[in-house]
């Protein structure tokens, strides 16, 4: 069952193959924090130069508090969409400058910032505070609709909360960081868009698009 496949065969998979990222080094939640607003919309490989040289001008929250703003656009320019530069300094400030620099670990809390949707909310609170909450994006999204095989459409209402309990279902508790981001490898590395490489893929026994030969034509309602 798919329960079983995810944590004895998806958890070590990740334990072996995941990338060597440099937000996965030292998990405080402004390093993820930081490195989880940049990947909403620009690619791993884009991200790494821009997350190396932010860490080394901004090293901390209070850091990134006392820079001006027109350093932090500037350090900011090439990834584009700078509203979330904006939001990211002024969560800053909230954050050293009225918590006194403690970041709070509950997704409620983590949603009331500034630029942070369900995503990031969840991705924080699971890979900085390994709470138990489980995240979308569009890899986990194709990696679930493929397990799935789930017909309906991703983007509408109800492909969204059936994907969130699938997602809630399969997180193994107290692992939530691993399992996040073992999903958006898998998807990242595996499970990809066209040509997914299930010959490879720790969940195939347990993948109902595999099981239908069929695994590209989910998931459904993601072409613009
Ligand atoms: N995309 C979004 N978050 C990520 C992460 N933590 N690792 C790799 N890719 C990601
Ligand atoms: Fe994706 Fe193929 Fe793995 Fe299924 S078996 S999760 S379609 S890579």
């Amino acid at each position: 069952n798919k329960e079983d496949a995810v944590q004895n065969e998806l958890l070590p998979w990740f334990a072996k193959h995941s990338r060597d990222l440099p937000w996965r080094k030292k998990r405080t939640p402004y390093r993820v924090w930081v490195s989880e607003i940049m990947l909403q919309q620009t690619r791993v490989d884009t991200v790494i130069d821009y997350y190396n040289r932010w860490m080394k001008k901004f090293p901390s929250w209070r850091a990134l508090a006392r820079a001006p703003q027109g350093d932090v656009l500037k350090a900011w320019e090439g990834l584009g969409y700078y509203s979330r530069a904006r939001n990211l300094h002024a969560a800053s400030k909230i954050i050293s400058e009225e918590l006194n620099g403690r970041v709070p670990c509950a997704v409620a809390d983590l949603q009331k910032f500034p630029g942070i949707g369900n995503y990031t909310a969840a991705a924080v609170a699971s890979l900085a505070f390994n709470q138990d909450a489980a995240v979308l994006d569009g890899n986990v999204i194709r990696v679930l609709s493929r397990l799935f095989a789930y017909g309906g459409d991703v983007k509408s209402t109800t492909g969204k909360k059936k994907l969130q309990a699938w997602a809630d279902d399969l997180l193994v508790p107290g692992r939530a960081g691993e399992f996040n981001e073992s999903m958006m490898e898998l998807g990242a590395l595996v499970c990809l868009p066209v040509a997914p490489k299930c010959a490879d893929c720790p969940l195939q026994s347990a993948c109902e698009a595999f099981g239908k030969g069929a695994p590209e034509k989910y998931p459904v309602g993601t072409k613009k």
